[in-house]
């Protein structure tokens, strides 16, 4: 939303439920024209799309107002900075565009608690990070509990990282220091622990259609032909049979995340304001959990549905009244060329969330390093569809998941029925099985062997740095990393460095592996923050100091460039005569060269380099030579 959208409806004031008025007549006198002209643009939108959701009842309607209601006393409780905050950024809605950085890391992981987190903002400061999201936080249920995300109560911190108060504190600390916190907001499922799912297992009145129970195994039988599996290995299918409720409650992900039915009114309230109950509390970037999940629909594959748009979108009008300043990021793991709809389609265009994850892009970018041909990648970027206004790519190298393969498919479909083998082929590299493979990561689950699922692992640990047994092998296995987060960078509107890889370290190693909780793989990639690597990081002899100094160059690149690099200037891909050389353009002047070939080459290119963005002492020539798994980015006078 912007403040001219908001005062081209003040020009024809709608008149307003009571509930509403009486909320907006709380307010304190000084928020009370700006929260009204919110409202005003706000909920005719916000009525229509649930009443599309829900009908048009005598019920829903009094619902919707106590709803638009909560999200105005919500705007009336918020801190005086959030306040002003949001005011600043509705009148520059684009705000968390480039040259946004981020960060992202478990709490407990690098720094202990909410607190020692923020003993760490120096470490963010240095990178430059202006973005930190902080995986699961709030109270959890008992372990093991998918790394937080089963939540057990959205009001309370998980005890053993802080309190409400502590994140209060850090949020502020971070804003201090021109950092927005992200928090995860799990919102197709909560903890079988959740008060909400004891109150169904009580037999308390309203709670079972909380859930998704199903009375039958044939109902189940009849939604699981068409269900995909996430974790085929250790949670196969979607249901667990639960003897207190005598029925299957639907658990997409593990038996201990019982999904939401969103068809219930009272669940979108109930979570929603949670959601915005964070927000007051600090938290001004939501990672929306899971988002494609959160409508099911018998007869389809229950992701992706409608609703769970008109649901994410009544959720934005709800931010825009309450906390403009807030950005909704969806979680929606998914072929780069499917996720326009979370932007918002047509009429909602820009209105639904403000970022998501370039899935596709990281993914490709690993199967060119195994490859050393950048093909793929090349698809990846030329199939990107162009975002509305507002709309900002989250690009990555890693993060806490696995890296899946299966987003390439379109890319690779398109190629042929026979090319998914090269899936395989990334996965079984990347977990060391094929000859001459450098990687030591490890294939996540798969419901057969003949497909590929994910790879697990530390970034470090997948280009080889595990692996090398010469200062010449850990020198290229730096270099690798270099080169994907180099393109990360260049790509992406918010790009994202997953915690330890600017230090590039290591798997979480076996025996710490065995201490932890439950059998699932992507622990390999979620090691404790190395502070004695941190202590080495300027240390230019050591490969930490190589790592951290590498990506520092590019991330002050970034920063002191914008005018050419910024992420609003169109991106383009060319040809650069050799398959293993990614040519991105940006702008008219900017050239990104990304070498993924083990072997040195040349480019020539249309126009003379007038400077190395990253290195400006370094001189290049035309043709420009490309070391092995080198990344350049040029300022280019002329045509490629
Ligand atoms: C998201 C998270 C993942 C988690 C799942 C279920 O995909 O990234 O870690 O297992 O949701 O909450």
């Amino acid at each position: 939303m912007s403040a001219v959208e908001n005062h081209a409806v003040l020009h024809r004031p709608l008149t307003l439920p009571p509930a509403l008025e009486q909320s907006l007549a709380q307010l304190p006198v000084a928020r009370q024209s700006v929260v009204r002209a919110r409202v005003q643009a706000q909920w005719p939108r916000l009525r229509e799309i649930l009443q599309g959701v829900y009908g048009e009842t005598a019920a829903i309607n009094s619902w919707l107002e106590t709803l638009a209601a909560g999200a105005v006393d919500c705007a009336a409780a918020r801190p005086d900075a959030l306040w002003q905050l949001d005011l600043e950024r509705e009148q520059k809605p684009r705000w968390h565009s480039s040259p946004m950085l981020g960060y992202c890391t478990y709490v407990d992981k690098f720094a202990g608690t909410l607190n020692g987190v923020a003993e760490r903002i120096a470490h963010l400061q240095e990178l430059g990070v202006t973005y930190l999201h902080l995986l699961p936080f709030l109270k959890a249920g008992t372990a093991p509990n998918d790394g937080g995300f089963a939540v057990a109560s959205y009001e309370e911190i998980e005890p053993a990282l802080g309190s409400m108060q502590d994140l209060r504190a850090l949020s502020t600390k971070l804003r201090a220091a021109g950092i927005s916190l992200c928090s995860d907001f799990v919102l197709n499922h909560v903890s079988h622990e959740h008060p909400w799912a004891q109150k169904a297992l009580a037999g308390e009145a309203g709670y079972r259609d909380y859930f998704h129970v199903l009375d039958s195994a044939e109902d189940v039988a009849a939604y699981e032909e068409h269900l995909i599996q996430i974790f085929p290995n250790t949670a196969p299918g979607n249901f667990t049979y639960v003897p207190t409720l005598k029925g299957w409650a639907w658990t997409t992900f593990y038996p201990y995340q019982w999904d939401l039915n969103y068809a219930n009114p009272q669940v979108f309230s109930e979570m929603s304001k949670a959601l915005l109950a964070l927000a007051n509390n600090g938290v001004e970037a939501f990672r929306l959990d899971s988002t494609g999940f959160l409508w099911k629909r018998q007869g389809t594959n229950c992701m992706n549905q409608p609703e769970a748009h008109q649901l994410l979108q009544a959720l934005r009008c709800l931010t825009n009244i309450a906390a403009p300043g807030v950005l909704l990021k969806a979680e929606a793991i998914m072929p780069t060329r499917d996720l326009p709809p979370y932007f918002g389609l047509g009429e909602q265009a820009g209105k639904e969330c403000h970022i998501a994850y370039h899935a596709s892009l990281m993914s490709a970018s690993w199967v060119a390093l195994a490859e050393q041909k950048v093909e793929i990648l090349a698809d990846v970027l030329a199939n990107t569809p162009a975002l509305p206004a507002g709309g900002a790519w989250m690009t990555y190298v890693r993060c806490h998941d696995d890296i899946g393969w299966n987003v390439l498919r379109p890319e690779l479909d398109a190629r042929g029925p026979e090319q998914r083998a090269r899936l395989l082929q990334a996965s079984r590299f990347f977990a060391g099985e094929l000859p001459g493979s450098y990687a030591r990561g490890a294939a996540f689950q798969a419901s057969s062997p003949d497909v590929a699922h994910g790879t697990n692992g530390m970034g470090s640990a997948l280009v080889g740095l595990s692996s090398a047994t010469s200062p010449q092998e850990q020198v290229q296995a730096i270099d690798r990393l270099l080169l994907l987060y180099a393109l990360s960078l260049f790509v992406g509107d918010v790009p994202l460095i997953y915690m330890g890889d600017e230090l590039a370290q290591a798997n979480t190693p076996a025996e710490e592996l065995i201490s932890r909780n439950g059998p699932d793989g992507r622990e390999l990639h979620r090691p404790y923050f190395d502070t004695q690597a941190y202590a080495l990081r300027h240390a230019g002899e050591t490969i930490t100091g190589q790592m951290f100094g590498g990506l520092c160059a590019m991330l002050a690149a970034r920063r002191q460039h914008q005018n050419v690099l910024h992420s609003a200037l169109p991106l383009s891909v060319f040809a650069t005569g050799n398959a293993s050389v990614l040519g991105l353009r940006r702008g008219s002047r900017a050239v990104g060269l990304f070498n993924f070939s083990a072997q040195p080459c040349t480019v020539a290119l249309g126009g003379a380099v007038a400077l190395d963005l990253v290195a400006p002492q370094r001189a290049h020539g035309n043709p420009v030579e490309l070391p092995a798994y080198a990344a350049l980015w040029l300022d280019v006078e002329g045509t490629v």
